[in-house]
């Protein structure tokens, strides 16, 4: 099967499965974020997983569809967060309608994602859903890091790895493992995998923050610069903070942290000091060691050396992203 197939078995489990009931005003700016796209990253990587250890997919489309659907949640309250207007190219749900609207419409998908894990059997079911329960307490641990990082001057490097594990890593974790859970994998295993997705998911937040400052709007589908907005304490910020000395500093932490300048403006001076601060070859490089950790915990997996081979070609491919 390629890439797009996965993913368009999950499309149909949404058409069919998920029922956009009344009321109107919690419902439809469910279906509106469910259906505006994006990469499904999260279901692509259970079902892939599942279909290489068991040639089969059937049993992993409720714990792929939770994973997205869970995604989706964490968005939905993330855009009202950041102050972001614009995502996959379309306008968040905090912006079409409300904060109000965000903050039910959000809930209710994390509640749906539970709800869908009740198709599995009871000895699967607690596996699933103690996972996600710890997953969802650590993403709002990472979140709040985020936002009170958000507020401060300087943050350690340590502290950052710390803040996206728990914001992203540990659900692109779960993606993996649940691919070994349903595929009735030995406990080590399902560990390991958990530990890939972890160190893949560190790697993908990387490549988001590097691509919220360098990417291309039209194709990331979110407002270029946003982060440099909000003051995110990114590997980009830290590394060029560091890097600085004396006068050049103050400049850099006057222009970042000012209120008075226009917003065009600052971004534009920010990216140019990320630039020439070295920050963005930094940061690449940390991809290239998480993913190589990556693939250094899938070859200690008790499984064939073509599934190992076939597992870490598909990690890759994953962090070749422009959006
Ligand atoms: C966005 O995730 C949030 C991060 C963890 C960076 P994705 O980049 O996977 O978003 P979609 O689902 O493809 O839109
Ligand atoms: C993503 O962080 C983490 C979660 C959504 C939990 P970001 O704030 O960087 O995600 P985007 O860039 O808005 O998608
Ligand atoms: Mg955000
Ligand atoms: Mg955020
Ligand atoms: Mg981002």
């Amino acid at each position: 099967m390629i890439m797009k197939d996965y993913i368009q078995i999950f499309e149909d489990f949404l058409k069919k499965e998920i029922n956009y009931n009344a009321p109107a005003n919690l419902y439809e700016p469910v279906k509106y974020i469910l259906d505006s796209g994006g990469k499904r990253l999260r279901p692509l990587i259970v079902l892939y997983v599942s279909d290489l250890f068991t040639s089969n997919t059937s049993n992993a489309i409720p714990a792929a569809a939770a994973l997205e659907i869970f995604h989706n949640f964490t968005l939905a309250h993330d855009d009202i967060m950041d102050n972001s207007l614009m995502r996959r190219g379309k306008k968040t749900i905090n912006s079409k309608w409300d904060n109000n609207t965000g903050i039910l419409s959000g809930d209710v998908m994390l509640i749906i994602s539970y709800e869908i894990l009740n198709k599995y059997d009871d000895s699967k079911y607690v596996l699933l859903s103690k996972k996600l329960t710890e997953t969802s307490r650590l993403v709002c641990e990472g979140q709040q890091n985020d936002m009170d990082f958000s507020l401060v001057k300087e943050v350690s490097e340590e502290d950052y790895f710390n803040m996206i594990e728990n914001k992203t890593a540990v659900l692109i974790g779960c993606c993996y493992m649940f691919g070994g859970i349903v595929s009735d994998l030995n406990t080590k295993d399902i560990n390991i995998l958990y530990e890939v997705g972890k160190n893949l998911g560190i790697a993908f937040q990387l490549e988001d923050d590097l691509l919220d400052s360098f990417g291309d709007e039209a194709k990331f589908g979110k407002k270029i610069g946003g982060d440099i907005i909000e003051q995110k304490k990114t590997l980009l910020f830290i590394f060029t903070q560091a890097k600085l000395n004396g006068n050049q500093r103050v400049e850099f932490e006057n222009i970042f942290f000012s209120d008075e300048i226009e917003e065009v403006v600052k971004i534009n001076l920010i990216k140019t000091y990320y630039e020439s601060s070295g920050a963005l070859d930094y940061l690449k490089n940390k991809v290239q060691e998480y993913s190589i950790n990556a693939e250094k915990l899938i070859n200690q997996m008790q499984i064939d050396t073509n599934k190992k081979l076939e597992l870490i070609k598909f990690s890759e491919k994953l962090l070749n992203r422009e959006i």
